[in-house]
């Protein structure tokens, strides 16, 4: 057992339908086995708990570990570069970088780094787009193992489009898919996750293997890309004769435990379907800014129900941090006009941590309450940063959880846990 004393600020319910942030100030959390057994003000829990180790986490914030419900592993290196819309980012600067996973060796070296990256960040969860290289998905599942994080990934599936050393057949990705998940899936905190590229450059006899595999894999997650770029849009629309939602429900391929990345330019009819299949959508702010995708219609998606969080989308991201996908969602919802919803400390926290342990199917991480593992992250900037000196002067919590985001970035993580254990210390 270990008792955490902290500020601890978290957003167990839906600030779009009146949930609030919660904040423990001067307070404990008591951590069994990786679950938070109690919490209180600091001085009456530890009467309850007097031999107990103890953990000072002073100064700065403690909040639940971040989710990031969509970055792609094997793009890691090509990060930051910009000035590209989507497909020609892909041709000239992704896909190259991508081909490289060819070689295990690259792929392990890739995997460390990314996992490495993800902890930095405080991100304790994760929805990974993998490689179109079986080997170098066992690579990342064998990295993500060994760091402790709970992540949710697979082997990625085309058969068209894109250059020929990325591509499979519907009866090959079967068969390396249904190996990948008989390998890792269920295996600690890994799951598979079914995972084609885009409606783009996948044929109807690829998406059905996909929904085959799905169900030959219970328990399997399902993601993709939907509806991020005008210009990819009309080729799906054109290739397919249905909307790009469509293109995956029509074999059954959308469900709770569905995420698609972007949602940047649905119809009314495609939001419809998503929120009637209690579908997730991975809202990457950084991405859709960086390759000048689009103004996500958050309001249309709070409006039409349909459930959705952040994910950095690392390459055409531009960060690991959650915090920097939340202040860029905040920007680009103010800059909607009447079209957007402003977003302060209590969505933004919420789209980050629970609302994107949801969209995993996580029931037990996201929040600090008790019965939850303890998936946190200790915010503690370096002493005189502009953030250190701003939470000095925070007016209260909520004014804290909004200064974090604005300053916050990987630096200012200064340890994170998962399952009660710790998988990062910055150590200074
Ligand atoms: N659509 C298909 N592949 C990709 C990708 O790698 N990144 C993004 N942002 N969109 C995609
Ligand atoms: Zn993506």
């Amino acid at each position: 057992m270990t008792i955490y004393r902290g500020t601890f600020v978290d957003c167990p319910d839906d600030p779009f339908a009146g949930g609030a942030l919660r904040t423990l100030t001067e307070g404990a959390i008591v951590v069994r086995d990786g679950v938070i057994v109690a919490r209180g003000p600091w001085d009456v829990t530890v009467a309850d708990f007097p031999d107990e180790p103890r953990v000072e986490l002073t100064g700065g914030l403690v909040v639940p570990g971040f989710v990031d419900t969509h970055v792609h592993y094997p793009q890691l290196r090509v990060i930051g570069a910009l000035g590209r819309p989507l497909l020609e980012w892909l041709d000239k600067r992704a896909l190259p970088e991508e081909m490289r996973l060819a070689d295990d060796d690259y792929a392990a070296e890739i995997a460390l780094e990314f996992v490495g990256s993800l902890v930095r960040a405080g991100t304790t969860s994760a929805l990974v787009f993998g490689s179109h290289f079986p080997g170098a998905v066992d690579q990342l599942f064998a990295a993500a193992e060994a760091s402790g994080l709970r992540i949710a990934s697979g082997l990625v599936v085309s058969d068209g489009v894109l250059p020929e050393p990325l591509l499979t057949t519907a009866e090959r990705s079967l068969a390396d898919a249904l190996g990948l998940a008989e390998r890792w899936h269920g295996r600690g905190r890994l799951r598979y996750a079914v995972t084609p590229r885009f409606s783009l450059s996948c044929s109807d006899a690829l998406l059905a293997a996909c929904a085959e595999t799905r169900a030959a894999v219970p328990g399997s997650l399902f993601t993709s890309h939907v509806n991020e770029n005008v210009a990819e849009i009309r080729q799906v629309e054109a290739q397919f004769g249905t909307d790009y939602v469509g293109t995956y429900d029509r074999h059954g391929l959308l469900d709770q435990r569905s995420v698609l990345a972007h949602n940047v330019h649905p119809t009314d009819a495609e939001l419809a379907v998503l929120a009637s299949r209690g579908s997730a959508v991975a809202h990457c702010p950084c991405s859709n800014s960086a390759l000048g995708s689009g103004m996500f219609p958050l309001r249309r998606h709070v409006e039409a129900g349909v459930r959705f969080a952040l994910g950095t989308d690392v390459g055409a991201g531009v960060s690991f941090s959650l915090l920097r996908e939340g202040l860029q969602a905040a920007f680009m919802q103010l800059l909607m006009g009447a079209e957007g919803l402003r977003l302060n400390a209590a969505p933004l926290l919420w789209l980050a941590t629970k609302a994107g342990a949801s969209a995993l199917g996580l029931s037990d991480a996201g929040d600090l309450s008790v019965g939850q593992q303890f998936d946190a992250v200790w915010l503690s900037p370096v002493e005189g940063t502009t953030l250190d000196i701003a939470l000095r002067n925070a007016a209260d919590e909520g004014d804290a959880v909004s200064k974090v985001f604005a300053l916050g970035g990987s630096s200012d993580v200064r340890r994170v846990w998962v399952g009660g254990g710790e998988v990062w210390n910055r150590r200074h």
